[in-house]
């Protein structure tokens, strides 16, 4: 494939028709890394719903303000977002950027990408979002659409197939105009060549296109399987206090969780409700017993209602509070 073509039919679409996003209309380095950070765990349009962006920059504007802030205010400020070490990892590149770089980001993707969290796609989107310099990107958009436009049933999650990904996406990178570019590519990944119904017969990269069966691409190796546990959790509401405890384990570090049990412990009561959610590689049922009888374990805390709010919790157990305390 000729790039030079591909590279100005791509570019002239996305001046005509690319999305104005809310990071796109800055370079500040810092914006960028948050959003990127943002998008890898929940989509565009739920960030953009919900403000995502503007409120968690609201609270924390530059490097100076989460370089400071308490764990707990950091992680109420990513809540329901999940994979918390992503946030903490913001806040200790903040600190590595103002303590060890005078407060100046890297430019180049090779140096930013020896910061905390951040890996080979986050270092190349901020160095072409923010400095315009020319990184490729490859991200789940970007390694489907080159897996369509070179016909390549590779697994795209694999050494071999990443490598080739990455080779792809800097053979076709516009030097020139690698932060419009970047986007650009990802941009078509998301409107025209999508996971299922791609529109090719619109698409401005059509006649580059060497699929003739976009929807069998790209291929993945086979997903692994996911674990079932059960978890025996306590309601334990004393006047105007919930008992919990802060999680101190590695998957809910910091996160406040209800007091945990085991079967046997509980093999008298009758749980009043279980729910089921997923966490990483887990499918959890959660056994939920309302009771008074149980003793508090040593590092289990009476928590006052109206401090609920603002405490780090993980979804699914404010979930569980948001039905059974409704005036929060
Ligand atoms: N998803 C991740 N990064 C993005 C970006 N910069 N623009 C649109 N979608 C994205």
């Amino acid at each position: 494939m000729d790039p030079v073509p591909f590279r100005q039919a791509l570019l002239s679409w996305f001046a005509r028709d690319g999305r104005h996003l809310p990071w796109r209309a800055t370079t500040d380095p810092w914006h960028i890394l948050v959003s990127e950070i943002m998008l890898q765990q929940t989509t565009v349009a739920s960030v953009l719903a919900n403000r995502r962006f503007e409120k968690f920059l609201s609270e924390f504007p530059d490097l100076q303000s989460i370089a400071i802030a308490p764990e707990e205010q950091i992680l109420a400020a990513w809540e329901g977002l999940g994979y918390y070490n992503r946030v903490r990892n913001l806040q200790k590149t903040a600190q590595t950027v103002l303590e060890d770089l005078h407060g100046h980001f890297p430019k180049d993707a090779p140096d930013l990408q020896k910061l905390p969290g951040i890996g080979q796609y986050t270092a190349g989107a901020v160095s072409s979002f923010a400095f315009n310099r020319p990184f490729p990107i490859v991200d789940g958009n970007i390694a489907r659409v080159l897996s369509r436009l070179f016909d390549d049933p590779t697994p795209i999650d694999t050494t071999a197939g990443a490598k080739l990904l990455w080779h792809r996406a800097s053979f076709l990178l516009e030097e020139r105009e690698p932060r419009k570019f970047n986007s650009a590519l990802m941009e078509l990944g998301q409107t025209h060549c999508r996971p299922k119904s791609p529109t090719c017969l619109t698409c401005p990269v059509q006649a580059f296109c060497q699929t003739r069966f976009p929807e069998a691409l790209p291929v993945k190796k086979p997903r692994k399987k996911f674990l079932n546990t059960d978890e025996h959790a306590l309601w334990f509401q004393r006047g105007n206090k919930l008992l919990l405890k802060k999680g101190d384990q590695s998957r809910r570090k910091g996160f406040y969780h209800l007091p945990l049990r085991s079967a046997e412990e509980l093999a008298h009561l009758e749980p009043d409700t279980t729910l089921k959610y997923t966490i990483t590689h887990h499918r959890v049922t959660l056994h939920l017993y309302e009771t008074q009888n149980v003793p508090p374990a040593k590092d289990e805390l009476w928590i006052p209602f109206h401090e609920l709010k603002k405490l780090p919790i993980s979804t699914p157990v404010r979930k569980i509070i948001n039905q059974r305390v409704p005036a929060l």
